[in-house]
């Protein structure tokens, strides 16, 4: 296969998307563990902040999807009948299991795996993923890198972004620290990351992701590429922005300095075409010329970008 134009000595890598969540359940240490086992790159934890202002790992901002919370604190749910995590400190939510993931049906979205009263999982801190990695990494001599996501950024406060200031002190007392730090910061936000340079001086690498809705056309514009340029090293798009471009979304924003780190790609949600989950990860990683992706199946992507 031949890349369209694209550079091919590009560094491309690997991003476990919650984890090995192709596996285990997301947003785990066993989870983690596994993608780091898997010769996973990066590996991307959620990030939530409690009421006690300490930064856990879990994709929603809700309790009820992924943990047995309603079980736990029955009588904790808001009036909208959700169960907030902001609204529970870290000992409450040490007192929870990490489930499977619940879907919007009400059924688990992995049905085959560990039953709904499987209690051996928990929501780890986000000082938990980095202190394992950091182990790890002294252990085997790798640098692999963590790629924490700021979760619901229009839940904070506008002025003082506190899960962005407590995420920022928290990598930089674990040494995260200067423009070659193995890890990227991604949001969804429209301003988060542009205010944690301007407001914080952070200068990590930073990914502005790009969804699939109308909200977010404007981004993938010159004018939108350009204005992210100012102050991100890349773009995270929904998967779908580069194939509906067939790839030009990626040689507007190589042409701007940043790289394209789209999402999400699983061997059981594939797109029409596509029998293999490899099929599509070589189209992406050597036609359209990304620079990594995230995949619930890190594996699958080093054996395409890695084989033996
Ligand atoms: O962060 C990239 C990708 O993870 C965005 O989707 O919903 O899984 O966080 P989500
Ligand atoms: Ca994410």
């Amino acid at each position: 296969r031949q890349a369209r134009g694209h550079d091919m000595s590009r560094e491309r890598i690997v991003i476990a998307h919650r984890g090995a969540s192709g596996y285990l359940p997301e947003h785990t240490l066993p989870a983690y563990a596994m993608a780091y086992a898997l010769g996973a790159d990066y590996i991307e934890p959620d990030v939530v902040m409690t009421a006690d202002a300490q930064l856990i790992c879990l994709h929603d901002i809700h309790l009820e999807s992924t943990t047995d919370v309603e079980r736990g604190f029955p009588d904790r749910a808001r009036d909208d009948g959700r169960w907030y995590a902001a609204d529970f400190t870290l000992a409450e939510i040490r007192q929870l299991s990490a489930t499977e993931r619940t879907g919007a049906d009400g059924g688990r979205v992995f049905p085959g795996r560990f039953s709904a009263d499987a209690r051996g999982f928990q929501v780890p801190t986000l000082a938990a993923l980095i202190e394992m990695v950091a182990a790890l990494n002294r252990q085997t001599g790798r640098a692999v890198g963590i790629y924490p996501e700021t979760k619901a950024p229009v839940f904070h406060d506008d002025e003082h972004l506190p899960l962005e200031a407590a995420l920022l002190e928290m990598l930089a007392d674990h040494g995260y620290t200067g423009r070659d730090a193995r890890v990227y910061i991604q949001s969804f936000g429209f301003d988060n990351l542009r205010e944690m340079r301007s407001v914080f001086g952070s200068d990590l690498p930073m990914i502005q992701l790009i969804g699939d809705g109308a909200a977010y056309d404007a981004m993938v514009t010159p004018d939108g590429l350009d204005a992210i340029a100012t102050y991100a090293d890349g773009i995270g798009p929904d998967k779908t922005r580069i194939a509906t471009t067939d790839g030009a979304l990626v040689t507007h924003a190589h042409q701007r300095g940043l790289k394209v780190h789209p999402y999400t790609f699983r061997a059981d949600q594939l797109p029409a075409g596509d029998t293999r989950l490899e099929d599509e990860l070589r189209r992406y990683y050597f036609e359209y010329g990304v620079d990594g992706l995230f995949t619930d199946f890190a594996d699958i992507a080093v054996e395409v970008l890695r084989p033996d």
